[in-house]
Order: structure tokens, then C-alpha cells, then sequence
């Protein structure tokens, strides 16, 4: 289901993209999670979405379950999401929209419901954003039109490559991630994904062209502002939001070391917007 979430927001603004906790994981890096909570918190400009993912919720029938990986304290799903509502009380105010993660949609298949819909946003106040969302940013002053949009969704798939050389494996991996995202909505200007556990961004790609202008050849790129419908896709910001699951632990086997995934950075992403503009996709490490 996705969800539209219109939100006023001053023209400088910075919106958090964070998510995939897996509370209750003993893999989870909680001071990174402190961190995060509290870089929002004493942002006076700063806002969030939150990505989904929000515990591991795996139940004991589910093949990937292992006693010996989850916090002794919250071996019950339930105490996993009342403690991952808890960690966000503080920023409840600054958080624009709650996406459901595949974990937490696997509780609702097994009959037990969406934890992140009936209890997370409810208990905090905060807007449900389903599985996908589009988010338009307007001006408080309605008559100033509008300020951006920005396409999310909890995500899908991994994002990985075969390559050899460093270069080509990231660049493998930001192609995947535009190729997931950039037929899913056509008039948003950047596009964000939880899921894959990559803190990864691919910034606009502008098309060089030249003009004549009074008798002289000048250079122009093909990204302008958009306001209206249709944003080329490469004229977009792609981004995939990090995550908070370490995947290498001492005295704990892992679900990611038994697969044998290669480690991932732990934090989350910065859109900066400064006079309505979106002017970088920053990777914040944690
Ligand atoms: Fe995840």
C-alpha cells in the first residue's frame, strides 16, 4: 500500500533517512543508534523518516530463527518493538512518517498484525507510511507552490556485485539501486530505499548542452528545478539508507556471517535542502 504524506516544511531544512534497527538483535550497534537519535534531536532543522525494519521479529517457527542471536530481554517480539518505540520518544515530534519493513510485515502474515501501523505509530503519533510513500514537501505558505517531492519505500532486494575492482562493484550497486527505483514514480526528485543494509548514494547526472546566447556559445546542464511532473530519472538523487545491524559480532553467529555477506557501514543518510533545493544526499557514518 503506498501512502502520499504531504508535510509543510521551512525552505532550509534536513531530512534524516534512517532505519532497518532489527531490534532485538544482538547484532544491532545501539550506541550508533544513541547517536542517531541525538544528531536528530538537537538538529533544530532536522526531520526524519524512519525506513522500516524497526525490529527483527523473527518467530521461533521461522527457519532463520537462533535463540543464541537475540538480547536475552527481548526474545518476545513484542518487547522488541515496545523498546524501539521507546529509543524514538524523543524525536516522536521530528518524525514525518514510519515505513513497515519486510520483517515487520512477516509478523502481520503470520496473523499476529503490523506492529509498525498498530502499535509504533499509534503509541508515538506519528503518520504510518506503509510500505512505499511519497512525500511532498510544501511551503507553510501555500500560495509559495510547491518544494519538492521524495519517493521512499522500505525497499527490495540486496545490492550487491561480482565485481573485481572497487570501482566497478560501487558502480554496480548504484546502478542497481536507480534501476529498482526509477520507474516506480516519475515526478520525484530524489528517491530513497531502506532494505538492502548499503549506505550508498548516486547524486543527478546532468546532461551538458550548449546555447547561443547574444552571439556567444555557452554551457548549460540539463538539471533545472522541478516543480512539475516528470523528473528525468537521471536528473534524480538515488540513495539507500544504511542500516544498524552489524554483521560480524564476537560470540555470536550471525545470520549475514553465515550467508557470508561482506560488512556493511552502520548510519543513515542527510538529504540537506537549503531554499527549497535539495542540495546533497550526505552518508552519515556511525
Ligand atoms: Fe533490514
Amino acid at each position: 500500500m503506498a501512502e502520499i504524506i504531504q508535510k509543510e516544511l521551512p525552505p532550509d531544512h534536513n531530512l534524516y533517512y534512517l532505519g532497518d534497527y532489527h531490534e532485538g538483535a544482538k547484532a544491532q550497534s545501539a550506541s550508533s543508534l544513541e547517536q542517531a537519535i541525538e544528531m536528530i534531536r538537537t538538529d533544530p532543522i532536522g526531520w526524519a523518516v524512519v525506513m522500516g525494519d524497526l525490529a527483527e521479529a523473527i518467530l521461533v517457527d521461522d527457519s532463520r530463527f537462533a535463540i543464541s542471536t537475540i538480547e536475552e530481554a527481548k526474545t518476545s517480539v513484542f518487547h522488541q518493538y515496545v523498546s524501539i518505540t521507546d529509543k524514538h520518544r524523543p524525536i516522536a515530534k521530528k518524525i514525518i512518517y514510519i515505513h513497515t519493513g519486510n520483517h515487520d510485515l512477516k509478523l502481520e502474515r503470520k496473523g499476529v498484525g503490523d506492529m509498525v501501523r498498530d502499535y509504533v505509530c499509534k503509541e508515538l503519533g506519528v503518520p504510518y507510511g506503509g510500505y512505499t510513500a511519497v512525500l511532498d514537501i510544501l511551503h507553510k505558505k501555500k500560495t509559495s507552490g510547491k518544494q519538492h517531492k521524495v519517493y521512499t519505500s522500505h525497499g527490495w532486494g540486496v545490492l550487491r556485485s561480482a565485481a573485481d575492482d572497487l570501482i566497478r562493484a560501487h558502480s554496480n550497486k548504484l546502478l542497481s539501486l536507480k534501476r529498482r527505483l526509477k520507474h516506480k514514480f516519475g515526478s520525484a526528485s530524489a528517491m530513497i530505499m531502506g532494505n538492502a543494509h548499503q549506505l550508498i548514494v548516486s547524486p543527478p547526472m546532468g546532461g551538458l548542452y550548449l546555447v547561443d546566447e547574444a552571439g556567444v556559445i555557452k554551457q548549460r546542464y540539463t538539471i533545472e528545478r522541478h516543480e512539475g511532473l516528470y523528473v528525468d530519472p537521471d536528473h534524480r538523487w538515488y540513495g539507500c539508507s544504511g542500516c544498524f545491524l552489524r554483521t560480524t559480532i564476537p560470540g555470536v553467529t550471525t545470520y549475514a556471517e553465515l550467508h557470508g555477506y561482506d560488512p556493511v557501514e552502520i548510519g543513515m543518510l542527510r538529504m540537506v535542502v537549503r531554499d527549497s533545493n535539495i542540495k546533497d544526499i550526505e552518508r552519515v557514518v556511525l
